[in-house]
């Protein structure tokens, strides 16, 4: 058997093949994709050499939304921006280290507009726990000069999404629609291969992740919806369990696979989420919504909210269908101007 046989698809064949049954595919998202899992190697590579090389700690700098820059966040940003600047494939692009929108020249400009967090979870870079980027995709509308516009749309419109995890392996999750695909990057081949493929999200919740620690700025639904979750376990087997650690992508990546609900609802003192719309939630809601599952702000799909701002942030419940639906149940069961 010959060694691609042992290993499976590379993400390379995968794309190309998905190609056929994409509405969209011109070519260009195929080239896209395949970028983007260039990007994600440098990046991993980079990662894996933290505390070795000097991308530990901070820059010195804040970013738009007021967080210390980490070196590795940089690091991250420049290479996915000057990845899908050299693509041909993008014709904008917003990411979270960036205050504005990026316009790509017209000589490199293409069809697409990427939107990316290039670090999520930037409190775990310098103690080795698992970190990742997320990106997000719609096709630019035809003859559209690039203006904030081309980039604040609905998540619906999206024509892909995903994320690159940097853990205990580098695994690359996509989706174009169709199916949601996870590729393992073998680090000697370099190489993604196609690890798990059409990936449903179990429908039961077996894990539960939410900083519990901000309970006194939750609104009231979220307590009731915790205590009616934890109160499957008052039978003789325990049914749900905690987990959360504290990069979204990764908690979120973990839920996919083994059926968890993650929960980051906005402070009731400030009436904000932390989490931005258009780079972290949008891309994990599309990933959810094609796994079968389900994410909501507690009143509306998240994919169907439409951003005003480019670092808008939302309250966010995603998981399993069944209980995302009890929270939105709950939300309208324990209003706030009830208290
Ligand atoms: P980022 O590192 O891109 O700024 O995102 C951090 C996010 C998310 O990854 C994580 O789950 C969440 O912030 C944790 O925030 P809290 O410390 O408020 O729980
Ligand atoms: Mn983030
Ligand atoms: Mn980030």
């Amino acid at each position: 058997m010959s060694l691609a046989a042992d290993f499976g698809r590379t993400l390379t064949q995968h794309v190309l093949e998905n190609q056929e049954h994409h509405p969209d595919a011109r070519g260009q998202l195929s080239a896209l994709l395949t970028q983007i899992g260039v990007a994600g190697k440098l990046i991993s590579a980079q990662v894996r050499r933290a505390g070795l090389i000097e991308v530990w700690g901070a820059t010195g700098e804040t970013n738009v939304q007021g967080e210390r820059v980490q070196k590795l966040d940089q690091i991250a940003n420049d290479t996915f921006v000057e990845v899908l600047k050299r693509s041909g494939c993008v014709a904008a692009m917003a990411s979270e280290e960036e205050e504005s929108f990026i316009a790509v020249p017209a000589d490199l400009a293409g069809d697409y507009v990427v939107v990316f967090d290039p670090l999520d979870g930037s409190s775990n870079i310098d103690v080795g726990v698992s970190i990742g980027t997320i990106f997000a995709i719609y096709r630019k509308r035809p003859d559209e000069a690039v203006s904030l516009n081309t980039i604040l749309r609905r998540g619906r419109d999206l024509v892909a999404g995903g994320y690159i995890v940097y853990g205990s392996s580098t695994v690359l999750v996509y989706s174009s629609g169709q199916t949601v695909d996870c590729f393992t990057l073998d680090p000697s081949s370099g190489e993604f291969f196609l690890t798990r493929s059409d990936v449903r999200i179990p429908e039961k919740t077996s894990l539960l992740s939410t900083n519990e620690c901000n309970s006194p700025y939750w609104p009231r639904w979220t307590s009731k919806l915790i205590d009616t979750i934890k109160s499957r376990n008052d039978g003789p087997v325990r049914e749900v369990s905690a987990r959360h650690i504290g990069s979204l992508v990764v908690d979120f990546h973990r839920n996919l696979v083994k059926g968890g609900l993650y929960l980051y609802p906005v402070n009731r003192r400030t009436g904000r989420g932390k989490l931005r719309l258009l780079y972290e939630c949008n891309p994990l809601a599309f990933i959810a919504e094609v796994a079968g599952g389900r994410a909501s702000n507690g009143e509306i799909p998240i994919l169907d909210m439409v951003p005003t701002e480019l670092h808008q942030r939302c309250g966010i419940i995603v998981g399993p269908k069944a209980d995302v639906e009890l929270a939105e149940k709950m939300v309208r069961d324990f209003p706030e101007s009830d208290s």
